[in-house]
């Protein structure tokens, strides 16, 4: 007999039974918390039907994901028959779903789950260009946004939709419209909220990065390129995942794409890629068939401590708190309470070979007492009263909730970590000037920021430097060696150094001021009590590179 979730339900010796009361995630999911779901896509491409959709809806409903929180049935690209010439009206795919759309969303809505629908920012999908899906032509949102989100929301009832962008593009279309992302996604905004629903989920997927605008329309958006069911995939695009923690927020957080667990992967890669997408703060989106998991991808999925930290209140992402050069890190994330005393762990090996990775609690701010409890196990487990360290297999990862009885107030903040207000991966960035992340093995971290600079809005800021009473702080800068930054003296006492500005909560600036070979600058600012912006800035001139800041307090 085939294992499959549906015999696993009724053997049950098999089920792992929580050991202890920890906090999970209600069945109700978090109204701002990263989207639960499923999509069509990863599985079936675009050779999809009614009767297909309407055996998954079933069997989230009664396999136990609806109740472990995964509510959305998306819809993705293969669904268009092309649009009336008269009157412009997309059309459904008249063999796949002789019935339209409607019937099927009320199933999923009889079944208390919510519906998805795909579009395209541009023209066509990408289904008409790489399937060759002839009825995929011309159905994409251009011209026609009032009319499609008046169709797909207020007359067929979509809850959720994904906009993509191969009719936007160039090389992914047989002509150019020239749109500009920006403006299209904020047109696109715009037209769902004039439907007049307030509950709507706009998914961004333009493949990398998009810019700092995207939070202001998309509760989520894509960062890397199509995932598909390889380890090489999965360690990509955490990879990709590495510096883009601040600008996850709640209700708007970075998309590492449909989940390809329960498919090819190794158990332990599956736990990998479930986990960080888990603290990661990504959508939680199911690709695989559901009507035929096995018992232990149905139980991974639906595992009640992973989820919770996913579905955290603060809805942060998590960030590297360590680079251990060589291809393993430490990430971490406030849970529960921002800078209170539980935080959440991962030690991930990116590696082919087992790796003891370790971190001492003091490095991520935890002090006193430390209770640790590994989430994939949901155990309690024992280590050194100081530090953690684990041996995680090839291609593993480890997940652990701390609680703490102190918590350290932060003193390092790395530059990898910050925001940068013109932060984007579509364009070239020395040419438009923006800002970028760049691994360095020489920094601390592992990483700095370069590019900074040259225009008022293209800075660093630390959005949460956290003083618990306020007061003065010595605050030191470290940078890199960086010749094409070097400014030929327009201030005598510096000639031929380096100058930036440093501002608190968007003060006056104060100068700082670094010699030709200097590589820091420490200055003394007063910070309030409570969570402060530090912000770097040269309106005018190119910054040099920028590893870290520390503080001391006085
Ligand atoms: C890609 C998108 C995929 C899937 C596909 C459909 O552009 O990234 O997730 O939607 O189009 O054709």
């Amino acid at each position: 007999m085939k294992r499959t979730w549906k015999n696993f339900l009724a053997i049950p010796f098999l089920i792992v039974a929580a050991s202890c009361s920890q906090p999970t995630v209600s069945s109700e999911p978090e109204a701002h918390a990263p989207t639960m779901g499923w999509n069509t896509y990863n599985t079936f491409n675009l050779d999809i039907n009614e009767q297909l959709i309407i055996e998954q809806a079933e069997a989230m409903a009664n396999s136990g994901l609806k109740d472990a929180g995964y509510r959305y049935i998306n819809i993705d690209d293969g669904y268009f028959g092309g649009r009336d010439p008269e009157t412009g009206r997309l059309l459904i795919h008249p063999v796949r779903f002789p019935n339209g759309l409607k019937g099927l969303v009320d199933h999923i809505h009889s079944l208390g789950l919510k519906a998805g629908i795909y579009s395209d920012a541009g023209t066509n999908t990408c289904g008409n260009y790489w399937g060759k899906d002839s009825l995929a032509n011309n159905v994409g949102l251009y011209g026609h946004d009032a009319q499609d989100c008046e169709m797909f929301f207020n007359e067929l009832g979509f809850d959720f939709i994904k906009v993509d962008y191969c009719g936007g593009t160039t090389w992914q279309n047989y002509y150019s419209i020239g749109i500009d992302e920006e403006e299209r996604y904020r047109q696109i905004r715009q037209a769902m909220d004039e439907t007049g629903r307030k509950d709507l989920r706009l998914s961004v997927c333009r493949w990398n990065y998009p810019g700092t605008w995207v939070s202001e329309v998309g509760d989520s958006w894509r960062m890397s390129q199509d995932i598909n069911c390889s380890w090489r995939s999965i360690r990509n695009i955490i990879d990709q995942s590495l510096y883009i923690s601040a600008y996850a927020s709640k209700g708007h957080y970075n998309d590492m794409d449909m989940l390809e667990v329960g498919r090819t992967l190794s158990q332990e890669e599956d736990m990998t890629h479930f986990g960080m997408w888990c603290i990661l703060s990504s959508p939680l989106i199911i690709g695989c068939d559901m009507t035929t998991m096995r018992p232990e991808t149905l139980e991974l999925l639906t595992n009640p401590e992973l989820i919770a930290l996913n579905q955290d209140p603060l809805g942060l992402q998590a960030y590297v708190a360590k680079d251990g050069g060589n291809g393993t890190y430490v990430f971490v994330k406030d849970i529960e309470t921002l800078h209170g005393k539980t935080r959440a762990i991962a030690l991930y090996n990116s590696t082919n070979e087992p790796q003891t990775i370790g971190i001492d609690y003091s490095t991520i701010e935890l002090g006193g007492t430390v209770k640790v409890r590994d989430l994939f196990a949901r155990a309690d487990v024992e280590t050194a009263a100081d530090n953690i360290s684990i041996e995680v297999p090839a291609h593993g990862t480890r997940i652990y909730r701390l609680e703490s009885t102190q918590r350290i107030e932060r003193s390092l903040y790395e530059a990898e970590t910050a925001y940068l207000s013109e932060y984007q991966e579509l364009h070239d960035a020395f040419s438009v000037a923006t800002a970028y992340y760049e691994k360095d093995a020489a920094c601390s971290g592992g990483a700095k920021v370069v590019n900074l600079g040259r225009k008022p809005k293209n800075d660093l800021r630390w959005l949460d430097v956290y003083s618990e009473t306020g007061g003065e702080y010595e605050v030191t800068i470290d940078i890199l060696p960086t010749p094409e930054a070097l400014q030929i003296s327009e201030w005598d006492s510096n000639p031929g150094g380096y100058q930036f500005f440093l501002s608190v909560n968007d003060g006056v600036g104060n100068r700082v001021r670094i010699d030709k070979d200097g590589t820091s600058a420490t200055i003394t600012v007063t910070l309030p009590a409570g969570s402060n912006v530090v912000r770097l800035y040269d309106d005018r001139y190119l910054m040099p590179g920028i590893d870290r800041m520390t503080l001391r307090k006085l």
